[in-house]
């Protein structure tokens, strides 16, 4: 697979410190949306293969995906259910809502669009998993699992981008990453705090 040099990418704004706070004053909350995303990421891993059947890149590496994100909702799901909480339905997260509504939708941009909104995510995804794991000096076990968690995104949003690289210029894909990821920050700044990934 082609690989991109990452430093051409614009740094992720960092999440706001009180973020941390509000996850940790509700940490079974915390946990239920946790295990939706998760299943949200297997399920958007699927959607992809139905929608580009015939290209074997994207169909190899999203079958992958999608069993990884599945086992990621395996283990939180035994974490809810091991502390005997009950599960809830899945809400709308409207940080993915205000992301998707990025993606335009003419062929030519649509895969473009979608493979790096996918690794702006996981970005995002990568680095709020690490700042829960630091939190976590008390609970060596969850530690360890929020420590695997935050790795497995960082593997996936890199995955996201170089699999954009093999479909389109490198210059194409870094723009329209850099375009979104500024996007995603204002994204951030302007949703309110939640007990949340996002
Ligand atoms: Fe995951
Ligand atoms: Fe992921």
């Amino acid at each position: 697979m082609a690989r991109i040099d990452l430093s051409q990418l614009s740094p992720l704004a960092a999440t706001p410190s009180d973020w941390l706070e509000t996850v940790l004053a509700d940490f079974d909350g915390f946990l239920m949306d946790h295990a939706s995303a998760e299943k949200k990421a297997s399920g958007m891993a699927m959607s992809m293969i139905s929608h580009y059947p015939d290209q074997p890149s994207i169909v190899r590496a999203m079958v992958e995906l999608a069993v990884e994100e599945l086992n990621h909702y395996r283990e939180v799901m035994r974490l809810i259910l091991e502390r005997q909480l009950t599960p809830t339905a899945d809400l709308k997260d409207p940080y993915i809502h205000a992301l998707n509504g990025q993606v335009r939708k003419a062929a030519e941009h649509f895969l473009l669009d979608r493979l790096s909104v996918a690794a702006v995510v996981e970005r995002r995804g990568a680095e709020r998993f690490a700042i829960i794991a630091d939190s976590l000096q008390n609970e060596p076990s969850l530690q360890r699992f929020y420590q695997a968690i935050a790795a497995s995104e960082q593997r996936h949003w890199e995955l996201f981008i170089n699999l954009a690289v093999e479909h389109f210029d490198e210059s194409t894909v870094v723009e329209r990453f850099n375009e979104l990821s500024q996007c995603e920050a204002k994204i951030i700044k302007t949703l309110p705090l939640r007990a949340a990934l996002h």
